[in-house]
């Protein structure tokens, strides 16, 4: 399907960690045809990257200290740090047990701003924490999407032993709860549904549906068939 977007539409999708976000805003955005941009991937690739020099979630200092020298760049579904492509390495399971903590200060969320906004230039389709609350406030479209805590480990669990990874489920839906809290109760950009987006639970849908659904709405919001 090919679908004209009025002015360069923004379409965020916020929600908890394993929700399906990333899988669901790259196949909107292929849909009607709009860049996507995964900004866990950089809150990952920032954490990978401060854990990496030894500079510890604690150390506000030196986190204030090291941000200028950090550089990031997007490329298509990749994203390399100082030119390493670090795409593999930001989702294993360290990254996950410390991505929240650093993703928690404010001088690295504003540090990112300008960052996210750059890539909206000719609309996007966006995912992370504080889209619809903080980066694009304005988005023509902002959805939460969320599902049970059980069910978004289940996902993370079958998607990374596809991967060939050996994982525990227990160990996982401890890490999603622990991430959620931490995301939930945090002072800076804390995850929330954005003033006028549209709740989705997920848990009994299938990728298809969700896709379905927020492609439906984005025509709803503005965007028409091109041809
Ligand atoms: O989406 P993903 O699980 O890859 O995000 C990893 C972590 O990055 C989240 O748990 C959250 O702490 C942080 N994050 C954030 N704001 C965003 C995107 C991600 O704080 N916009």
């Amino acid at each position: 399907m090919s679908i004209k977007t009025p002015d360069p539409l923004v379409i965020t999708i916020d929600g908890p960690a394993g929700a399906g976000k990333s899988t669901v805003a790259r196949m909107v955005a292929e849909t009607i045809g709009l860049p996507y941009l995964d900004t866990g991937a950089i809150y990952r690739a920032i954490a990978w990257w401060l854990n990496g020099m030894g500079i510890d979630p604690s150390d506000e200092n030196g986190i204030r200290k090291a941000l200028p020298c950090f550089s990031v760049s997007l490329c298509g579904s990749g994203i390399s740090v100082a030119g390493k492509d670090v795409s593999k390495e930001i989702r294993g399971t360290e990254i996950d047990k410390i991505v929240s903590l650093y993703a928690a200060h404010k001088a690295i969320r504003e540090s990112l701003l300008d960052l996210q906004r750059k890539q909206a230039a000719d609309g996007l389709v966006a995912d992370g924490r504080d889209m619809g609350t903080v980066v694009f406030p304005d988005a023509g479209l902002k959805i939460f999407l969320t599902a049970s805590a059980e069910e978004r480990a289940m996902r993370r669990y079958k998607e990374r032993v596809s991967r060939g990874e050996k994982v525990n489920y227990e160990e996982i839906l401890k890490q999603v709860k622990e991430r959620d809290l931490y995301d939930i109760n945090r002072e800076e950009a804390p995850l929330r549904p954005a003033s006028g987006c549209i709740i989705l639970d997920s848990t009994s849908m299938t990728i298809k549906e969700v896709v379905d659904v927020i492609v439906s709405l984005a025509g709803e919001f503005g965007a028409n068939d091109r041809n």
